[in-house]
């Protein structure tokens, strides 16, 4: 076991050196702040930047703001006596690369060293942190997801952007993580032992390799007005141990999340999301390229017909008019072909009955019917109900434990959809 350094009560960003690569995206001038937050926690920091980048920000703002000159050029004119991608690749206890252009990921998992951030990414022993930022459009490019995902096999870390409102236009999942974000990963992955994270991932079985599994999980939160929403207790453990398992088991996870406290898993691919609306727009956007989603998320079936855009006021009542949320399991039925859909189901009466119809009227091929005490609780009792009919009633057990039953029942479902065809 491994204690952090904040029980150890030691600062784990003090007097640790870092790269700030910067690259040539719109999120560049946040990279200032990052510095900034840096160097406050007692951090040495140098900042390399990509040629893109300093058409974004001026070298001049990130040298001052950390204090040491800023890397620009692998071939500088004034000559210096080191290697310069080597002496900043051996300096670095960690790189981190904020914002993260899809071009540098790409590069970096081609193992293309062009310029100078790029090459000290590749001659580096310590351990890279990618914080990505783009066009919706661009993060969804499956080019990008192999990438990421290729980058990952070897060991690099990734945070995840945000989804909202972006710089090109539109809403979407693209928006560099906040800085505290990063903030907190950098420290998670200096705080376990001074020379980081080990490179290479030890992966568990194999079974679902080469398959790509869709996982929601968690609430969702339904705007009543700027402060105010409507929401339900679900914790998010099942999606995520769900998410978890599938990696494990060789498979390329892409975990679409309500809001939810839990850790985000290393290997697995996180969009962030709030609303019924924008799950949907999610899982519509990634599931035709999946081979699995499991529907574990526990989505408001309800929102306000109404966004106020400002607080409503104190009153004797208020009669609130809600409508319904799309439904995400019925809107990708007609694209589910021979995937693999499983959903869950909580109920309050009639369990057995109503998860049956759902499991018949959204055409899944196995439905989870969850205990009501599963809402945020460690463990769970479900039954699954298999559109062959079976039904099986496991035993009170952890969210792990049932999630490698649904795993081992999904790897089963996959082998009979192959045998078929
Ligand atoms: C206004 C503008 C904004 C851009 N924003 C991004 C971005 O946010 N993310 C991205 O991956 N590329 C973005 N690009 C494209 C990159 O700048 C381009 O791919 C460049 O080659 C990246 O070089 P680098 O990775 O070496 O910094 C943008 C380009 C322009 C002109």
């Amino acid at each position: 076991m491994c204690l952090s350094d904040r029980e150890r009560g030691v600062k784990p960003l003090n007097a640790r050196k870092i790269i700030v690569g910067v690259t040539g995206s719109i999120a560049a001038y946040k990279s200032a702040e990052l510095v900034r937050k840096l160097k406050q926690q007692g951090c040495e920091v140098t900042v390399v930047m990509t040629p893109a980048a300093t058409e974004f920000i001026t070298p001049l703002t990130l040298e001052t703001l950390s204090g040491r000159p800023v890397a620009t050029e692998f071939f500088p004119a004034a000559r210096r006596p080191e290697v310069l991608h080597i002496s900043l690749a051996q300096w670095a206890d960690l790189l981190v690369v904020a914002p993260a252009t899809a071009n540098v990921i790409g590069k970096v998992a081609a193992g293309i060293a062009d310029e100078l951030l790029a090459t000290v990414i590749m001659a580096t022993e310590a351990p890279v942190l990618f914080a990505p930022a783009m066009n919706a459009a661009m993060y969804s490019n499956p080019i990008l997801t192999a990438n990421i995902s290729r980058l990952r096999q070897y060991g690099y870390q990734f945070v995840e952007p945000e989804a909202g409102e972006l710089a090109c236009g539109g809403i979407g999942t693209g928006r560099l993580a906040p800085i505290e974000t990063i903030l907190e990963a950098i420290e998670g992955l200096l705080s376990c032992s001074p020379q980081g994270t080990e490179k290479l991932i030890q992966r568990g079985s194999s079974e679902l390799s080469g398959k790509k599994v869709l996982v929601t999980a968690g609430r969702t939160e339904e705007d009543l007005d700027p402060v105010r929403f409507l929401t339900n207790r679900s914790s998010g453990k099942m999606g995520y141990a769900l998410a978890s398992e599938a990696e494990k088991r060789g498979a390329e996870v892409i975990l679409v999340s309500g809001p939810s406290s839990l850790p985000s898993l290393p290997g697995v691919r996180l969009i962030s999301v709030r609303s019924a609306e924008q799950m949907s727009r999610e899982v519509k956007q990634w599931f035709p390229r999946c081979d699995v989603l499991l529907m574990a998320a526990a989505v408001s079936d309800f929102r306000p017909r109404n966004k106020t855009t400002s607080k409503i006021k104190k009153q004797e009542g208020l009669l609130l008019e809600l409508e319904k949320t799309p439904d995400i399991l019925l809107e990708i039925k007609s694209l589910k072909g021979d995937k693999g859909v499983g959903g869950f189901a909580l109920e309050t009466e009639d369990g057995l009955t109503n998860a049956r119809r759902k499991l018949k009227s959204k055409g899944l091929d196995f439905i989870v019917l969850n205990a009501p005490t599963a809402l945020g609780a460690d463990a769970n009792q479900v039954t699954v109900l298999g559109a062959d009919g079976k039904t099986e009633r496991l035993s009170q057990m952890s969210k792990l434990e049932v999630a490698r039953g649904i795993l081992d029942r999904v790897v089963g479902l996959l082998r009979t959809k192959c045998s078929d065809s």
